[in-house]
């Protein structure tokens, strides 16, 4: 294995490794101050904040030779008898020179800039930096100028690292931003006609990510700025519910109030970016208009008065009442967790064990869309159809669509439960006249519609930021999540009401379900056990088991 040396520490790397010195240091536990280099981007070694110091062990007489200047470690390879010196006083003079030309140029506004608390300017200058500030009183302009619908450029806080352009040219393929004049006079900006109009402004769907991209406050997230000073936020690890590519994200919030969603590096799904469409598409967490009152159809009322109603009483109206419908069917929305699917069919079979088991709508818009570095944004709008569809194969034996459900189904029932969480409206009138029939309709929904008009039971339930529990996206790789925030007062989430109605006692912790949904069910296994951050992929399984059966074969 070849062995690398960082500060006088030996660390061995896989033999197939390739590592750079700023990946290598940290092995040993040594940051080096970067601005240009991002491990999902090109490497053009511009910034020049990771110099060090590098040489060369010789294998046969174990003898050291430096080389005389400094060296970016981001552009140079850790291999065999590589040294790294990070931290000699050369080192920290180099950094602290780097950091010193670039606060020429640029205005230390950090108290009105978004982007102070999480700046590696800020905090390298802190670190690195000169204890005073030898150039100043320059007169900056506080430019800034739009580049398209959802970032903004503060100019004179850009220090070039250029992150920004190659993410267009190399990620997303779009190449809207570039690098204009020379020398100090460098800018990044957008085509433009000559009176400022922009030409063809950045507005690719992975644009958002940018702004986490600049390593400084140049690039502004329009529908975050001024909106909160981001060491009053808490940052929480979820999934993105908007597709099926089921991204690892961070939801941040303050006070129960989400703020933003950022991207959460994960290898096997997202790698560092997520998409805008699952970035700004969180605002029906805080929409006015969702249902926040547990109500139940008046039973004497013939003109279809609602009252409302307790949570605790909920379970034994609820138990009295679809008992007393007669056959029993369920409707899993594929943006329930795993968990909630598997407690709400476990809870409707309890009480009636030939009841239909069916899957909701799967909301589908347009077409995949593949971006230049292999990114897939999904048409497929919802994050758990795989885990929804598994647990539903379960309980029914065979899938069941919405549309047969509705077609063939429907009108056998007595007693139907619906859940929803749909983002916008997910089914029509018509749909709901099938169900017209029916004597007891539970629907569970954020939003109003038609069936929750002509619901017996309105149960109010949770967004995505609320919920706890696990999604499996489009490749089978299952994630698990905590929630972000507290439901609003009158909702109680999924997994709590399923959790009380299959007597379960004290808390709802959709860790513990989640071992019984991997003990129970074949396709969920590999989910025993602690997930990893990055989660787990459930094909493990079904490869070993054809695996068995091929070896059961053949003997
Ligand atoms: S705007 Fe930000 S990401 Fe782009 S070059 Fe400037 S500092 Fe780098
Ligand atoms: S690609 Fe899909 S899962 Fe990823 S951020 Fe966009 S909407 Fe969310
Ligand atoms: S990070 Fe190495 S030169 Fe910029």
């Amino acid at each position: 294995m070849p062995v690398v040396i960082v500060d006088g520490k030996e660390v061995e790397i896989g033999a197939n490794e390739r590592l750079n010195g700023i990946q290598v240091a940290r092995r040993v536990g040594a940051e080096v101050p970067h601005y240009c280099w991002h491990p999902g981007l090109s490497v053009v070694a511009s910034c020049r904040m990771c110099l060090v110091e590098c040489g060369q062990k010789d294998a046969a007489t174990g003898k050291i030779a430096m080389q005389p200047r400094l060296v970016p470690a981001c552009q140079t390879p850790a291999k065999d008898g590589t040294v790294f010196v990070t931290n000699s006083q050369k080192v920290i003079d180099a950094r602290a020179m780097v950091e010193e030309d670039l606060l020429l140029r640029h205005p230390v506004d950090c108290p009105i800039c978004d982007k102070a608390g999480e700046c590696s300017l800020q905090d390298y200058h802190f670190e690195h930096g000169r204890e005073s500030r030898r150039a100043d009183i320059q007169p900056f302009t506080s430019r800034r100028r739009d580049l398209g619908d959802t970032v903004t450029l503060f100019v004179d806080r850009c220090v070039m690292c250029t992150r920004c352009v190659r993410f267009t040219r190399e990620i997303s393929g779009t190449s809207e931003l570039m690098v204009i004049n020379r020398g100090a006079h460098e800018e990044i900006d957008v085509f433009r006609y000559e009176n400022g109009e922009i030409h063809f402004p950045l507005e690719n769907k992975l644009s958002g990510n940018v702004c986490d991209l600049c390593p400084v406050g140049a690039l502004g997230d329009k529908d975050f700025l001024y909106k909160q000073r981001v060491w009053f936020m808490k940052s929480h690890d979820n999934v993105c519910a908007g597709c099926s590519t089921g991204c690892s994200i961070k939801v941040e919030e303050n006070q129960d109030h989400v703020y933003r969603l950022k991207p959460r590096e994960n290898p096997h799904i997202n790698t560092w970016w997520m998409c805008d469409e699952g970035r700004y598409d969180w605002k029906h967490v805080h929409d006015p208009n969702r249902l926040l009152e547990l109500r139940r159809k008046s039973t004497t009322s013939s003109n279809g008065d609602y009252s409302n109603l307790d949570w605790h009483l909920l379970p034994a109206e609820l138990d009295k009442s679809l008992k007393a419908a007669g056959k029993l069917g369920v409707v899993l929305s594929p943006h329930l967790t795993v968990e909630e699917a598997y407690l709400l069919a476990k809870y409707v079979r309890g009480l009636d064990p030939n009841a239909v088991v069916a899957m909701g709508p799967i909301p589908v818009e347009g077409k995949d869309e593949k971006f230049k570095n292999g990114f897939v944004i999904h048409s497929e709008k919802c994050p758990n159809r795989r885990g929804v569809e598994a647990v539903a194969a379960y309980f029914a034996g065979k899938l069941i669509s919405w549309e047969d459900f509705l077609n063939d189904q429907a009108a056998s029932l007595g007693g139907v439960w619906i859940s929803g969480g749909y983002k916008s409206a997910w089914h029509t009138d018509a749909d709901a006249a099938k169900l017209a029939g029916v004597k007891t309709l539970v629907v569970h929904d954020c939003f109003a519609s038609p069936l929750w008009n002509a619901a017996t039971f309105q149960l109010p339930g949770g967004t995505f930021a609320e919920r706890e529990g696990s999604y499996v996206n489009y490749q089978d790789r299952l994630q698990s999540f905590r929630w972000a925030i507290r439901a609003p007062a009158g909702v109680k989430v999924e997994g709590q009401l399923f959790w009380q109605l299959t007597g379960g006692s004290g808390l709802f912790r959709a860790k513990q379900v989640l071992a019984d949904v991997s003990r129970e069910i074949g396709y969920f296994s590999a989910a025993m056990g602690d997930i990893p951050e990055v989660g787990v992929d459930l094909k493990v399984n079904q490869l070993a088991a054809a695996g068995q059966q091929l070896a059961g074969a053949a003997t």
